[in-house]
């Protein structure tokens, strides 16, 4: 593979020798008037999603990973092992795809499985470890990537204490910011998590105007804003937005840059994101709608003629199956949640795919809607819609064990009887009975019949708000 740090040949314009060199220059968006009606002034977004890895992490992957070739702390072809919440993990292991380091990235379990897929489509090892253990606690991801590194020889980029962290933004972002603002800006307002961002974008926008204020974001849970208030460390406690807070005060992040610190709750953050989307068509990941959420805090009270910088630092696409599932929205409470007492069956649904087969229909194709898209017990119904049963998949394995043509056989014969059918106007109540006797029971729509098993009543009962009267 030819090392395209070396490969110093001039291409034609318009052309890139590498990746790397599709990272930075990102646009700078302005939010539609009206997106919140309190704010008068001009509020513009930094779409760092747009990166080649989705993320702003990108910039200071690069920038750490030249530094530390340059340096002579990695060597060519040498491993590098970093602890990310994911982004960064991204950006490096993109970095090393295109430069030719092996990579492993150590990553806390609440983050996306986006994110772990992401990774090793990219090429990476990836290590997951608890997230809700003490960071002094040895399976911490930031100590099981300290010791990984240290076991194999590798280079540990150390982003939380790294001082290219930073210095990417200082010489990157922060000058794009500038002149795409032509010099004139208010305020910037950014979350941190391990600073870098905030650190370097800020230093560098204070450098060339002192009056632009720099307004810092955490999530409640994280050590930072009461640090920045109080000089004081509280107890940490966990939090869903990711990418941003701390449980313990990083290096590479300088309190004395911001003016001020907010605090914008998981909900707000992800209700934000989701507007964001949904009526913008900018489609940014969580700690995106917690830095818009506090820089409209802001704009709020700014006249007409501010302007106020903030940042995107990740694309939605990482967040599917968290912010931008209803459902997930739903189960966690984000979403307005229902009285307990007046709650139904209807009220505990999920929207997951949903798919019923008829028995002249061939094996093979219930067996794909039961085993790949998860459609479980699967409903079997006659051509008027009628329930005759489900996929009898205790028989359907004997098939596919015997290595019998699945496509030969029809779903008439792989018939079991249905387990309880259940109307969705009844109460809730009726879902955990039938569930204690039953693992999944069926509830009847006007358009066919869903399964709801034991896994679907422990993920949404958090919709429920049982002191509602
Ligand atoms: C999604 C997301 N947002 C924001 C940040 C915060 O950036 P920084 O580490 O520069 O403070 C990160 C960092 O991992 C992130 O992943």
């Amino acid at each position: 593979m030819p090392d395209v740090e070396t490969d110093l040949r001039q291409d034609e314009a318009g052309i890139r020798a590498s990746i790397l060199d599709a990272v930075g220059n990102t646009p700078l968006l302005r939010l539609p008037r009206g997106f919140d009606p309190e704010v008068r002034c001009e509020v513009l977004l930094k779409l760092e999603y747009v990166e080649p890895g989705g993320s702003v992490k990108d910039r200071i992957a690069l920038h750490m990973v030249r530094e530390a070739r340059r340096k002579g702390l990695l060597a060519p072809g040498g491993r590098i092992v970093e602890c990310s919440s994911g982004n960064t993990g991204a950006g490096l292991a993109l970095v090393a795809a295109a430069l030719g380091h092996p990579i492993t990235v150590v990553i806390p379990d609440k983050m996306s499985t986006e994110k772990i897929a992401t990774l090793e489509a990219l090429g990476a090892e990836v290590v997951v470890t608890p997230a809700n253990v003490p960071i002094e606690d040895p399976r911490h991801y930031t100590k099981v990537a300290e010791r990984l590194a240290a076991e194999c020889g590798g280079w540990w980029p150390n982003q939380y204490h790294n001082p290219d962290n930073a210095e990417a933004h200082y010489l990157s972002t922060g000058p794009e910011i500038w002149e795409q603002c032509g010099g004139r800006l208010d305020v910037f307002v950014a979350g941190a998590g391990t600073g870098g961002t905030l650190t370097g974008i800020g230093r560098f926008l204070k450098e060339k105007d002192p009056s632009v204020q720099v307004v810092g974001v955490d999530p409640p849970g994280s050590v930072l804003h009461d640090w920045y208030h109080r000089r004081e460390l509280v107890e940490p406690h966990p939090y869903a937005v990711e990418g941003v807070g701390e449980e313990e005060i990083p290096a590479a992040w300088d309190p004395d840059v911001a003016d001020d610190y907010l605090q914008v709750p998981d909900g707000e953050s992800f209700r934000t994101a989701r507007r964001l989307a949904a009526e913008c068509g900018v489609f940014a990941g969580g700690s995106s709608g917690m830095n818009l959420a506090a820089a409209l805090r802001v704009a709020r009270g700014l006249p007409e003629d501010a302007r106020v910088v903030t940042l995107l630092p990740d694309s939605g696409r990482a967040y599917l199956s968290k912010v931008y599932s209803e459902d997930w929205m739903r189960d966690q409470g984000y979403l307005p949640r229902v009285s307990a007492a007046a709650a139904t069956v209807g009220d505990l649904l999920r929207r997951r795919e949903r798919a019923q087969v008829q028995p002249d229909e061939t094996l093979a194709w219930a067996v794909r809607q039961a085993g790949e898209r998860g459609v479980r017990p699967l409903p079997v119904v006659d051509t008027a819609g009628a329930l005759l049963g489900v996929l009898d998949e205790a028989a359907a394995l004997d098939a596919l064990a015997d290595g019998r043509d699945l496509e030969a056989l029809r779903v008439a014969d792989f018939v079991a009887p249905a387990p309880p059918v259940l109307e969705p106007s009844r109460p809730w109540l009726r879902l955990r009975e039938a569930l204690a006797e039953h693992p999944a029971v069926l509830v009847a729509l006007d358009d066919g019949y869903v399964p709801f098993d034991r896994r679907d009543l422990l993920r949404s009962l958090g919709r429920l708000d049982h002191q509602a009267r």
